[in-house]
């Protein structure tokens, strides 16, 4: 049975109070569409479609960055999220096979529970809903069972009676049935209720009429969390922050604090590494084995080897490979520079668009000046030398092996291999008359 997803990214996304589309704020450090769009992948869509509204680039834009495979579906006015996913029907014409909707404003649903429903309606049913029970429901949708614990309708929190809002039994918004029993059902949906929108909630009580087989199954309240309101997007970030630190640490990574640690959508860390209490790991960081990551520390786009220890108070940014058994210490920034084997960077320095051969010491104060106001240079540095203290490299620059600089240097020419390079003004002591 062929799987299609669609996702509704249209709303207004009002209660955001942003001039940017809600489904483009970000959680780790991801757009929320981000995420519907990598569980769609993950379950084995065959189809991906998106609904947006109109003029809607940005959005579209930020889709095309990650995965070119989405279709997008154009909801020219938000009529309701029945609404939405009718403006979808076209693309459907002369198709078969299943329909799951996914929101795109519900980054946190797991593979695990799209799995149980998809397994639901492999059963046999025919609509299948997923719910989750919450203590304080507010503004979800209510699943409405009969007394033997089949779901009658879903009541939306507006238009609940009194009794309906004491219901913790809640919609996510997610559910799967045939992709044209979906478009059939929802032509009879109408905008009559409190919102004055076309619900997609509605298509329960309407299969029912067609005496559809309607199940509901469910999964954690944090995976249905649904991101309205600045204070959503924050739990969110908990909810996600949460689990990635229990991931992290079921792979075997050491969190000393996990609570002050902050990962990333994509955030990879291997077995043994030691994550020191502070951290933030912003997005594209690959760290391997038996790492060390020191307190206070920032990194940003890089991969780091083996056996490395980074911090306190480093900050890593994109484009940086620390090889096998570097040394990074405090107040150290490196940008798109290799650090090879065993190269120390202890104390206080900046790196940018560098290349340092194996072995090499960079000391404390040392400037890579990649930067003349308008263009930037790159700097190689050979294996097995030696940067003084407090030395500015001016790029573009190429120092070769086994290099010493003195300390307080301004190096402005290439020095060849085996050399000893002093850049700074002689010293003059004069004696007091
Ligand atoms: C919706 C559900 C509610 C459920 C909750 C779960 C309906 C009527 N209500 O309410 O039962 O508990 O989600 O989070 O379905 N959208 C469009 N076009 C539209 C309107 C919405 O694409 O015209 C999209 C939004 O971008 C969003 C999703 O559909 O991603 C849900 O819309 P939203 O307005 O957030 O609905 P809720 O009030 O959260
Ligand atoms: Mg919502």
């Amino acid at each position: 049975m062929s799987l299609s997803v669609l996702i509704l990214a249209a709303g207004k996304g009002s209660r955001m109070k942003s001039q940017h589309p809600k489904v483009l704020h970000k959680v780790g450090n991801a757009p929320i569409i981000y995420y519907p769009i990598t569980l769609a992948k993950n379950v084995k869509a065959q189809r991906i479609l998106t609904v947006v509204g109109k003029n809607s680039n940005q959005i579209s834009d930020t889709i095309k960055g990650f995965s070119s495979e989405v279709e997008i579906v154009e909801q020219s006015e938000q009529l309701g999220t029945g609404h939405a996913v009718l403006c979808a029907k076209q693309h459907f014409t002369g198709r078969t096979g299943d329909l799951l909707i996914l929101y795109g404003d519900c980054p946190l649903i797991s593979e695990e529970s799209i799995k149980k429903l998809l397994h639901l309606r492999e059963t046999g049913v025919d609509l299948a809903v997923l719910g989750f029970d919450s203590k304080n429901p507010k503004s979800y949708g209510r699943l409405i069972l009969d007394t033997t614990g089949v779901l009658e309708k879903i009541v939306e929190a507006n238009d609940a009676t009194a009794e309906e809002q004491t219901i913790t039994f809640c919609n996510s918004g997610i559910m799967i049935a045939d992709a044209n029993l979906f478009f059939f059902l929802l032509d009879k949906v109408s905008n009559k209720n409190a919102a004055r929108e076309f619900y997609l909630t509605d298509l329960v009580t309407l299969a029912k009429k067609e005496n559809m087989v309607v199940q509901t199954t469910s999964c954690p309240e944090n995976e249905a969390h649904g991101i309205n309101d600045r204070s959503d997007l924050a739990k969110a970030e908990e909810y996600f922050q949460n689990s990635m630190r229990l991931k992290m640490m079921r792979n075997g990574v050491t969190l000393i604090d996990p609570s002050t640690v902050f990962f990333s959508f994509d955030t990879k860390i291997g077995t043994d590494t030691i994550v020191e209490p502070n951290i933030i790991f912003g997005p594209g960081v690959r760290i391997k084995e038996n790492v060390r990551i020191r307190s206070f520390s920032y990194l940003e786009g890089c991969l780091v080897k083996p056996d490395v220890i980074i911090g306190p108070f480093a900050r890593i940014r994109p484009e940086t490979t620390l090889d096998e058994g570097v040394r990074v210490g405090n107040f150290v920034e490196i940008k798109k520079s290799n650090l090879h084997k065993n190269v120390k960077a202890n104390h206080l320095a900046y790196i940018g668009d560098a290349s340092i051969g194996e072995q090499t010491n960079v000391g404390a104060g040392t400037i890579f000046c990649n930067y003349d106001g308008s263009s930037k240079y790159n700097i190689s540095v050979g294996k097995n030398s030696f940067i003084g203290s407090n030395t500015s490299l001016v790029a573009p620059l190429k120092i070769g092996d086994r290099v010493v600089i003195g300390a307080g240097s301004t190096i402005t020419d290439d020095i060849s291999k085996d050399s000893l390079a002093l850049g700074r003004s002689r010293q003059v002591n004069k004696k007091k008359k």
